[in-house]
């Protein structure tokens, strides 16, 4: 398989670390507008190969999206992430220029590519990308559900003082503080609901504390993070490799599924060599339903600004 990864800043190459120590891609590409960096990441990452013993390769690039010819799968990563105090809504004005332009490009060197957007607002980016490259509802995946779900399953683990491998739990809906549905009431710990442990106190700080997870590390680090959206995008390109046809939350363009149309936003999908094979729909109570609304709104608000 070869992986592009557009922008080599603090995301994109934590995608390219963790795919390349999973060791599933033949090649990996990295490209950045800035001069040299794409390549002097790709080298310093190329150099952890013995170290890390994988057998990936990572080229970088500046801007020649010749070197992306053949793509099986790009990551989009470029643009501008959050300063604190930021919503993710801010940064649309200069990341739909930057998305729409690099997804144009990648496709006219790799046609049959599977595209997962990472930039943010990412729904509104995912929809972005469907609209104006025109590909198959299945070949653009918005990665945001994977990251906040793995955010969920650590404040669970943290509650509970239980192993996250212990979990199984799932977010939903738009990617943004507000827009976000942590399904508290499906959450499990080896089987049994979260709720039979937590009260309802409890239950409440975790979802709310899943829901800012982001904006609480933009606050530590000064920026966004990058090692979990690294992982959690590695993740999504592994089911592809491996058409493992494992379930994830994912931004999807939604033609009636939960009652939505023309709208991009997480729900859960199976992931294989296709891209999204399947969106899933599971069964809501009227509550989450009522949420996946409202979050609904919310990004088809932030769609409006494009
Ligand atoms: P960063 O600033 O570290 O890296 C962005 C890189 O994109 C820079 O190196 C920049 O030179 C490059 N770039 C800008 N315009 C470009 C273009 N036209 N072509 C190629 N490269 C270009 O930012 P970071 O932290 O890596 O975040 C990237 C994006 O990912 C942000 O929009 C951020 O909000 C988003 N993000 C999304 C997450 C999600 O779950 N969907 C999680 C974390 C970040």
């Amino acid at each position: 398989m070869k992986v592009t990864v557009v922008g080599a800043g603090a995301v994109g190459a934590s995608c390219a670390e963790y795919i390349a120590i999973k060791d599933f891609a033949e090649e990996i590409v990295l490209i950045d507008i800035k001069e040299g960096f794409a390549e002097g990441k790709a080298m310093d990452l190329m150099q952890t190969a013995s170290l890390n013993g994988f057998d990936s390769t990572i080229v970088g690039a500046t801007n020649d999206y010749t070197k992306t010819a053949g793509s099986d799968v790009a990551v989009i990563t470029s643009g501008i992430p959050r300063k604190p105090g930021m919503t993710r809504e801010e940064l649309i004005g200069i990341n739909a220029g930057i998305v729409k332009d690099v997804a144009e490009k990648l496709i006219a060197e790799s046609p049959n590519v599977i595209i997962i957007v990472v930039s943010n607002p990412m729904d509104t980016m995912a929809y972005l990308a469907h609209k104006a490259t025109g590909l198959p509802k299945n070949r653009i995946i918005g990665m945001g559900g994977a990251l906040d779900s793995a955010r969920f399953k650590y404040r669970l683990a943290e509650a509970l003082e239980c192993a996250q491998s212990d979990i199984s739990a799932m977010v939903i809906g738009g990617h943004s503080d507000t827009g976000m549905v942590p399904l508290i009431d499906k959450a499990v710990r080896n089987s049994v609901p979260v709720t039979e442990f937590l009260s309802e106190e409890k239950q409440a700080e975790v979802v709310e504390a899943t829901k800012v997870g982001g904006a609480t590390l933009t606050k530590l680090l000064g920026t966004s993070a990058w090692y979990a959206p690294g992982a959690a995008v590695s993740e999504l390109v592994r089911a592809i490799a491996l058409d493992s046809q494992k379930m994830f939350p994912c931004s999807a363009l939604l033609e009636g599924e939960y009652g939505l149309s023309d709208i991009s936003i997480g729900v859960p999908c199976i992931i294989g060599k296709n891209g999204i094979e399947k969106i899933v729909e599971i069964e809501l109570t009227d509550a989450e339903k009522e949420k996946l609304a409202a979050s609904a709104e919310g990004v088809s608000a932030v769609n409006a600004l494009l």
